[in-house]
């Protein structure tokens, strides 16, 4: 398979880079600056990422341009772009002011393949200190805006020693075509990747599906194999996948620990059954309660739940004596071995989490090569039900971290009520959108029909996730009837997001709020009051605990 490697210099928006190539169904992998698979025949292109250092810095990160330029086509952004050209002779200056927000090319080269299709004045993204004040000789500028004279460069197919047909020249830009305010980002991503590259865009989740399933049985063969199921996107999407391609060889284990949503437990394993899933079910709510009892420290109960968790787990896991394999659904950004300023690792592959070493398990991982986006896409080519796959994600310790306080059956009841109406209310609220609002939701794959220009989309579909914290360690008054009440607020949630790592506070409508608040407080016995909370991610974080 066809592949372009994207170079990570530590930029906060390189997993969005392979997003967008991904969305161009062409398979790209994101590798640390320093790490370009050299031998790799399937590689097509190369892209350089920003950082969050300037070329000047003298821990900044450098690579081995050699490696790959000539050999196949290169882009730089940002960094990449200053990189490139501080590398190969051009200048790289402190900017007077940083560059950053909304330009517009002034001029632009459309005769240039980078360019092609491209409006005059099209807006892009800046976000640099750094400027490009002179460009290696026999290069030749193709873009520039207002303040950015050298916004865009390339080689000219001259400047490499071009042994292939095809051109294998350098491109540099100094803004960032990933991020949404470059309108014609992804047409410049596509130039570079199909004309440029020659991507064959062979990537879709109909021939993941085919060539995963073909994979995992000829990796499994008659074995048998355990995956956890958690009732989420990703977990569900390796079972259905597993499934197909192993049927009965897959024993799926789903464990309750009582604080999950209302009714979740019964409903997911309604929907796991008609999939037609081997599924054990495991109510372990009462061990959960009795080893939370009395804690509220957050940690605390993190480290309680997952100890308990792996220990009922490992208790089903052992009854399948002859299980050769564990399978997770851990997916791609779980696995991108990002990079902090020091250049170290900060976030490598995850390890299994207590699992008995008797068992000698491998570890199967269907899901490890997809984004979250995709992992959707292929659960809809495999069928499954749209409320699976649009199910917003839950952290694993569930309602215990969205209840301030120590947890009780009482407080998981009062939560799993008012949080139910909330999610609920944004299920039935609909939405019409159109042009680019109704683009973007279409593009993350969401199935909406379009009628005169509109869609029609829930709240909860135009959201990454919404869920009501319990405010259980706060009391405020009330006055409900002719009586006072003493009791706790419940505050709402909602945001934003393309992967968790950054969140907005989603703006819902007040006729909803007001809908929603009002069913709360008069139906929710042990609440009186709702909060909305319109903290963004940093400095919040999208859980409160
Ligand atoms: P934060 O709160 O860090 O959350 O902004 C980012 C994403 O991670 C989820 N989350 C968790 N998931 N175990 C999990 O499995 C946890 O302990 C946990 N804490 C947060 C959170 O729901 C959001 O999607």
């Amino acid at each position: 398979m066809q592949k372009i490697i994207i170079l990570d210099f530590g930029s906060q928006t390189t997993q969005l880079i392979g997003r967008r190539v991904r969305e161009l169904d062409t398979f790209c992998e994101i590798m640390p600056y320093n790490k370009f698979p050299k031998d790799d025949p399937s590689v097509i292109g190369v892209i350089l990422s920003g950082s969050p250092y300037s070329v000047h810095d003298p821990e900044a990160f450098k690579v081995d341009l050699s490696q790959f330029v000539g050999r196949i086509p290169v882009l730089g952004i940002c960094y990449g772009a200053q990189f490139i050209s501080h590398t190969l002779g051009g200048k790289v200056e402190k900017a007077d002011s940083r560059e950053y927000g909304r330009a517009n090319l002034e001029t632009v080269d459309t005769t240039n393949p980078l360019f092609k299709g491209f409006d005059q004045h099209s807006q892009v993204w800046m976000s640099h200190g750094d400027t490009i004040t002179a460009i290696p000789d026999g290069f030749e500028v193709i873009g520039s805006t207002k303040d950015v004279k050298n916004a865009a460069f390339w080689s000219g197919e001259k400047i490499v020693n071009c042994k292939l047909s095809n051109c294998k020249s350098i491109w540099a830009v100094q803004f960032h075509p990933e991020v949404f305010h470059t309108l014609q980002g992804t047409q410049l991503l596509r130039n570079f990747v199909v004309d440029i590259c020659g991507s064959k865009q062979e990537w879709s989740a109909a021939s993941f599906v085919d060539s995963t399933v073909a994979e995992l049985k000829a990796q499994l063969g008659s074995d048998r194999v355990i995956l956890g199921l958690s009732g989420g996107v990703d977990s569900s999407v390796a079972a259905v996948l597993l499934n197909r391609a192993i049927g009965k060889n897959l024993t799926c284990i789903f464990v309750d620990h009582g604080m999950l949503r209302k009714n979740e437990f019964t409903q997911v394993m309604d929907d796991y059954k008609v999939l037609g899933l081997n599924v054990i079910g495991v109510d372990a709510s009462e061990k959960f309660f009795a080893d939370l009892a009395g804690v509220s420290d957050p940690e605390q109960k993190r480290k309680i739940i997952g100890r308990d968790f792996v220990e009922v787990f490992n208790a089903e896991a052992k009854k399948i004596t002859d299980a050769k394999w564990l399978a997770q659904g851990t997916i791609y950004p779980d696995r991108i071995e990002s990079l902090n300023i020091t250049g170290k690792v900060i976030k490598s592959h995850h390890n299994v989490g207590g699992l008995p070493k008797e068992m000698h398990l491998q570890l199967c991982e269907p899901l490890k090569w997809l984004f979250k986006d995709e992992v959707r896409r292929v659960g809809r080519q495999l069928g499954m039900p749209e409320h699976l796959i649009t199910r917003h994600p839950f952290p694993g310790p569930g309602l215990a971290v969205r209840i301030l306080g120590d947890i009780t059956p009482e407080k998981v009841r009062i939560l799993q009520d008012a949080d139910d109406i909330y999610v609920r209310g944004l299920r039935d609220y609909k939405v019409k959108l159109s042009g680019e609002e109704a683009r973007k939701v279409l593009a993350a794959g969401i199935p909406a029909d379009m009628k005169d220009g509109e869609i029609e989309v829930s709240l909860y579909d135009q959201i990454w996730q919404a869920g009501a914290i319990l405010l259980s360690t706060v009391r405020s008054v009330g006055v409900m009837g002719d009586e006072r009440t003493y009791e706790h607020p419940v505050a709402l949630r909602a945001v934003t997001s393309t992967d968790a790592m950054t969140a907005d506070w989603a703006h819902l409508p007040y006729d909803f709020m007001a809908k929603v608040s009002n069913e709360i407080i008069n139906k929710v016995r042990g609440v009186n009051r709702v909060c909305y909370d319109i903290s963004s991610k940093p400095p919040a974080t999208i859980e409160w605990e």
